[in-house]
């Protein structure tokens, strides 16, 4: 499907916007007697810049701008985005791709080796290749097939149903490099061998001696002469959270007796040249450059050795790794990289040139196996909130006299406390009040429990403890120096703002290993956000939720949000979320694929939708779980006859069910609501 979207233009209603410079704003707006928050407190705020890396910015109206291309005008406003889906029937959640983003990190990555080739004189060449596995989605795919072309960037497969779809996808450029790594059987090896005979550039990887054989074996029965790789575990420690994917205890590649082993058992049958490619994957999202020098550089010297030994080496594949800035600190932290694609570029040219040459063996072409590098930014998660769930709105009566006295006519002594820990709160007795406070909440708790104290006088006791929490908090603001005990009170009184998504099938990464994704509102960001809130999503488990966001320093336990009201449509972004998660998410709740939308933008600077995917029906999802939605179609209405029949149910009222619980099948998993409301 293909529609056209008008472009962006500027929103009416908008108060008029301030001037540019920040200082200057900020003075206009004090005048003007508007709260001097600028679009710039915003992006610093969230961190935008940081790991926006120049592809988001903030408009003047305070919405989340998308440049693909880093060229300020060359814009899709976000929040004019999800209109345009809705006008056209669709609803958030939705998923959206940028496919002129993803053009443009490969452009970055060809450039940033280009350059480090061309600055150090380096006289071989650069092949990158794709390994689907981080994103499979065919148009993702096809895309980087389609945009690589004129860098000559290939694929890298670690199954067969990988293998399949991108001999598929490639079969009009058949000298487009296929790297196979990851387990392979017989009938797999059989079939890279007759892919080589058919004049395709295939490497096989070979991650065990059972694969060697046979490709050997396979060699001999097609008579061909194939080019082999093979993978190598590294001395040298992994790194980040993928480290394991590297040293003696990885799971996959041959240690460096079974390398030479491998080179051995060619010589024998006078194969040696048919080894021309030595890899390494050292581990996902490496963040210290050190370790990416010191791998390369081992990977190096076994890649000059083997060359001296008479092995036919002509490719040097130091697999992937490249890492994401996600909380934009550049630092060695592990969602973050202490450096940047050109440096890893310099970097790994100038340790193989550096090798190489003290060896005097030929400079390799270096293939990269980069995934999450190419595609994280390219995709955005846009969610709407549904209602929020505020610890700090309860308020202390101000009389308890009328209100909280029980069958003696007396007032229960843990509520007096909690009374007088609330009206005491000054900066001298914040940490006071707080004991007090805790200490009067647990007894009322336990007089409760042995039914000393009535449901209303709990919950009473409850609402007293929070709003003291609040005061406290509030005071502690103000203090030179908050006490320790006291630090957490933010995040134990944020709100839970509930998100119509499902943590388990959009951002799987979050629940499984604690990913940092920046997290920020795609509108109203020329308004000071008002409230810290942690995200809870629509299943049914106490893990889907977040409550770790991207910080200035560190990383925070919640996220300042704004405030909103019955009716309010306020809209959430998760960014850089393009890589490994699209395959992962699972059917929690049976909550299903959203949509997805793949934006692009014209040469006017206008975007428009390149193609809707529809996410699941609910018919879909039950399907996936062995369900005849038909079946369950029937029995309802057959359930609904009988009701009439009884006279339980109108003839109208059963059609209204009935219809309800069909539309219901062939509608989206998510909530389908108008606006938000507050819980
Ligand atoms: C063999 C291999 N190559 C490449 C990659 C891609 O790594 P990244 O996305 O960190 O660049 C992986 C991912 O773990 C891998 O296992």
């Amino acid at each position: 499907m293909s529609q056209v979207l008008p472009s962006v233009t500027p929103n009416p209603g908008q108060p008029p916007v301030p001037p540019s410079t920040p200082l200057a704003s900020t003075i206009a707006r004090v005048k003007a007697g508007i709260d001097p928050w600028t679009i710039d407190d915003a992006a610093d705020l969230y961190n935008l810049r940081g790991w926006g890396k120049g592809f988001f910015e903030i408009s003047k109206n305070g919405q989340v701008l998308v440049r693909p291309t880093r060229t300020p005008g060359r814009e899709v406003n976000l929040f004019e985005v999800v209109k345009g889906l809705r006008e056209r029937g669709l609803r958030t959640p939705v998923l959206l791709h940028f496919s002129d983003l993803l053009h443009r990190r490969l452009q970055d990555l060809h450039e940033a080796f280009d350059t480090a080739i061309k600055e150090n004189g380096y006289k071989g060449k650069y092949n990158a290749v794709y390994p689907i596995k981080v994103n499979q989605q065919r148009r993702v795919v096809e895309e980087v097939r389609e945009y690589g072309a004129q860098y000559g960037f290939g694929l890298e497969v670690g199954s067969k149903p990988e293998l399949l779809a991108v001999m598929g996808l490639t079969s009009d450029s058949p000298e487009r490099l296929i790297i196979c790594n990851g387990f392979k059987e017989d009938r797999y090896i059989e079939f890279v061998t007759l892919a080589a005979k058919l004049g395709r550039n295939i490497i096989p990887v070979i991650e065990n001696l059972t694969e060697l054989r046979l490709i050997v074996k396979y060699a001999d029965k097609y008579q061909i002469r194939p080019k082999i790789g093979v993978r190598v575990n590294l001395a040298t420690p992994g790194a980040g959270r993928w480290r394991h994917s590297s040293g003696v205890k990885a799971k996959f590649g041959l240690s460096l007796t079974e390398v030479i082993e491998v080179l051995e058992y060619l010589k024998s049958r006078g194969m040696e040249d048919c080894l021309q490619l030595l890899h390494c994957h050292m581990g996902s999202q490496i963040h210290d450059i050190r370790q990416v020098n010191s791998g390369v550089n081992e990977l190096a010297r076994i890649y000059t050795e083997l060359a001296k030994m008479g092995a036919g080496m002509r490719y040097l594949d130091v697999g992937g790794g490249l890492g994401i800035d996600y909380d934009g600190s550049q630092t060695n932290f592990e969602f973050s990289t202490n450096y940047t694609l050109p440096e890893y570029a310099a970097n790994v040219v100038y340790k193989i040139m550096s090798v190489c040459d003290e060896e005097n063996v030929p400079h390799p072409i270096i293939v990269t196996e980069s995934g999450r590098a190419m595609v994280a930014q390219q995709s955005i998660l846009v969610f709407d909130v549904l209602g929020a769930n505020r610890l700090d709105r309860f308020t202390v009566p101000s009389s308890l006299e009328t209100v909280a006295k029980d069958e003696h006519g007396e007032v229960p002594r843990p509520l007096v406390d909690l009374y007088e820990a609330y009206n005491s709160v000054t900066e001298r007795r914040v940490l006071e009040c707080y004991h007090d406070a805790l200490q009067s909440r647990d007894e009322a708790m336990n007089l409760f429990s042995v039914g000393y104290m009535s449901l209303e006088h709990r919950a009473l006791a409850e609402r007293m403890f929070w709003a003291t929490c609040a005061r406290v908090r509030d005071k502690a603001k103000d203090m030179p120096k908050v006490p320790e005990e006291l630090t957490d009170l933010e995040n134990s009184t944020s709100d839970t703002y509930f998100c119509n998504l499902s943590i388990f099938q959009s951002l799987p990464d979050i629940w499984a290993i604690n990913q940092l994704f920046p997290i920020m509102p795609i509108h109203r960001l020329d308004e000071r956000p008002t409230r810290k809130a942690t995200i809870a999503d629509m299943t049914c488990d106490s893990d889907g939720k977040i409550d770790r966001f991207v910080d200035n320093h560190d990383v925070k336990k919640f996220v300042e949000l704004h405030d909103i009201k019955d009716g309010d449509q306020y809209f959430l972004g998760a960014f850089l979320v393009g890589a490994y998660q699209e395959t992962l998410g699972d059917l929690h709740n049976l909550f299903g694929d959203t949509h997805v939308a793949h934006i692009r933008l014209d040469d006017n600077g206008n975007w428009w939708i390149d193609e809707i995917v529809e996410g699941d029906s609910v018919r879909e999802v039950l399907s996936y779980v062995q369900y005849d939605a038909n079946r369950l179609g029937q029995a309802i209405r057959h359930e609904c006859e009988r009701a009439v029949r009884d006279k339980h149910m109108s003839v109208a009222e059963s059609n209204a069910l009935v219809r309800n619980y069909e539309a219901g099948l062939a509608g989206y998993t998510y909530l389908e609501t108008e606006n938000g409301a507050s819980m």
